[in-house]
């Protein structure tokens, strides 16, 4: 089974340049070429929608306007790959992100569910809500970077609607049977810090996702990406309330694959760069 790269939902969600979005007929059409070659071999594909949120720069977005994020708060450290100001493509400081308006929050929902169905309609078995590794929806669980005061800010259960909202809607567009969730607990990627109740947020996404049962979660661990590993033991305790189906990524060689599927906790395993770097991993 292949998870596909970050496909943006818009032009706003974009953060990095030349990465294959599904917002435009073309974006459809090419994919289906992709899903096209996979079945032919007898694989699965996933496509993830993305939207980056507050890591992205003002070269990207419509109109050269601010990106957009749960606050005003911008992502210290985090680059986005755009045009700088000697024209040319590079590393660029993430822009300062305006904090979306309580009305604009279902737009963008919107825009997660047609692109749900664009992909459906590129043939992809399903597709992935990435809720991991600092970008939008991450910069609205987390609390210091969500410093909002109206239904999508303050306690875990605002923090968490905007992803839960998401989820739901996607769903009702194609099932829940076809809408995987990739998260990151305690991630650190891009200026995400810790908060006080951290540990809760992240077992009320488990209790949240538990009762809505989607394809799969998908735990993101960014020790192998320039972040800190999940706390030890986290994934066991997450699927003590998540009981469908886990899959994890960050640092499995073969060996410790196998091994974590035999102790139990987790049903699949991700490989990144050992994939990437190795088209023929699985020969
Ligand atoms: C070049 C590169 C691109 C990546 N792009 C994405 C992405 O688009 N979406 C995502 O969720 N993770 C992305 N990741 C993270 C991987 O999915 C994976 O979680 C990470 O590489 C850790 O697993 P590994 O140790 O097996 O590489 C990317 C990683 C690399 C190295």
């Amino acid at each position: 089974m292949l998870i596909t790269e970050g496909a943006p939902v818009s032009q706003e969600g974009t953060g990095y340049l030349y990465t294959p979005g599904i917002y435009t007929d073309t974006q459809e059409a090419a994919w289906a070429k992709v899903t096209q070659a996979v079945h032919d071999r007898g694989g699965r594909i996933f496509l993830q929608l993305w939207h980056v949120g507050r890591v992205s720069h003002t070269s990207l977005q419509p109109d050269g306007s601010a990106p957009v994020s749960a606050s005003a708060q911008r992502a210290e450290g985090a680059f986005s790959f755009a045009i700088g100001p000697d024209g040319k493509p590079g590393q660029q400081p993430a822009s300062m992100p305006r904090a979306l308006l309580t009305t604009e929050i279902a737009r963008i929902t919107d825009d997660f569910v047609t692109a749900a169905r664009r992909a459906t309609r590129a043939g992809f078995d399903g597709v992935e809500i990435h809720g991991a590794n600092s970008y939008l929806f991450e910069q609205f669980l987390n609390a210091n970077s969500n410093q909002r005061t109206d239904r999508y800010g303050g306690s875990i259960e605002n923090r968490m609607r905007f992803l839960l909202e998401t989820i739901d809607a996607v769903a009702s567009e194609i099932g829940m049977n076809r809408v995987g969730v990739r998260i990151s607990p305690f991630g650190r990627l891009s200026g995400m810090q810790g908060y006080d109740d951290e540990a809760e947020t992240w077992l009320a996404v488990a209790k949240a996702l538990e009762i809505r049962q989607p394809a799969y979660v998908h735990l993101s661990d960014q020790l192998t990406i320039g972040g800190e590993a999940m706390p030890k033991g986290f994934p066991a305790q997450f699927c003590e309330t998540f009981t469908g189906t886990l899959i994890a990524a960050g640092g499995f060689t073969q060996e410790t694959g196998e091994q974590a599927l035999k102790d139990g906790a987790l049903d699949l395993i991700a490989y990144g760069k050992p994939f990437i770097a190795n088209p023929d991993l699985v020969e």
